[in-house]
């Protein structure tokens, strides 16, 4: 995607999303998490755990931004359907082998909307005896009044919208964009619907 059209919004299944936080904002966010994550790291490596697939973007950029030991995993978490709406149950499709007992575990989340990923994902790493069980959300959704503790690392505290880009999808489209898009309200849907239907990716 070009840098002009970023301004613009995309269409994904008929609905148009607009931009909300741009790459450069974006990158700035990943940074301090990893400063964060470097001011509080002890001797060992931490385990890096990116819950697939919304956080692959963010877990790539987070790594990189890391300079020191680290190693990582992975684990498929979902508790969304197609839609909109934070599913009910949560299933695990894909599971960690790295021994977990003993190890520094920072989950790495896309975005934490109603709390329930994180908080079983935090009772999967405790139950296998990590040492600590930290959480790194690129987003947070306060008003979502979720359930569990407060990540120990935010990029964006974002209100209660649905977003899309940078690994989120809606459906499983917009993961490649490389900004956050938010899905359009009435009016703006009105102003940008005509000129806005070919930058889906
Ligand atoms: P939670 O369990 O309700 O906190 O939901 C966490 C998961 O729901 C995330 O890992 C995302 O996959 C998905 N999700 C929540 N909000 C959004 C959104 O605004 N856009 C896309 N996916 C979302
Ligand atoms: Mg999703």
């Amino acid at each position: 995607m070009s840098a002009s059209n970023q301004r613009e919004g995309v269409v994904l299944h008929d609905r148009l999303f607009v931009p909300y936080i741009t790459p450069q904002e974006i990158a700035r966010g990943v940074e301090e998490v990893a400063a964060r994550i470097r001011d509080r790291r002890s001797e060992s490596a931490p385990l890096l755990i990116c819950v697939l697939k919304g956080a692959t973007l963010f877990f790539a950029d987070l790594l990189r931004s890391l300079d020191f030991p680290v190693t990582i995993d992975f684990v498929r978490a979902s508790s969304y359907g197609n839609g909109m709406v934070s599913g009910e149950t949560l299933t695990f499709t894909a599971e960690p082998g790295t021994e977990i007992a003993g190890r520094n575990v920072i989950v790495v989340e896309d975005i934490i909307d109603t709390g329930r990923t994180v908080t079983a994902l935090r009772e999967y790493f405790a139950a296998r005896h990590a040492q600590t069980v930290e959480v790194a959300a690129l987003l947070y959704k306060p008003a979502a009044h979720h359930t569990g503790e407060k990540p120990e690392y935010v990029a964006f505290e974002i209100a209660d919208r649905f977003v899309v880009g940078y690994g989120l999808d809606y459906a499983e489209q917009g993961r490649n964009l490389s900004g956050i898009y938010v899905l359009a309200e009435e009016g703006e849907a009105q102003v940008e619907e005509s000129a806005t239907d070919e930058h889906a990716g």
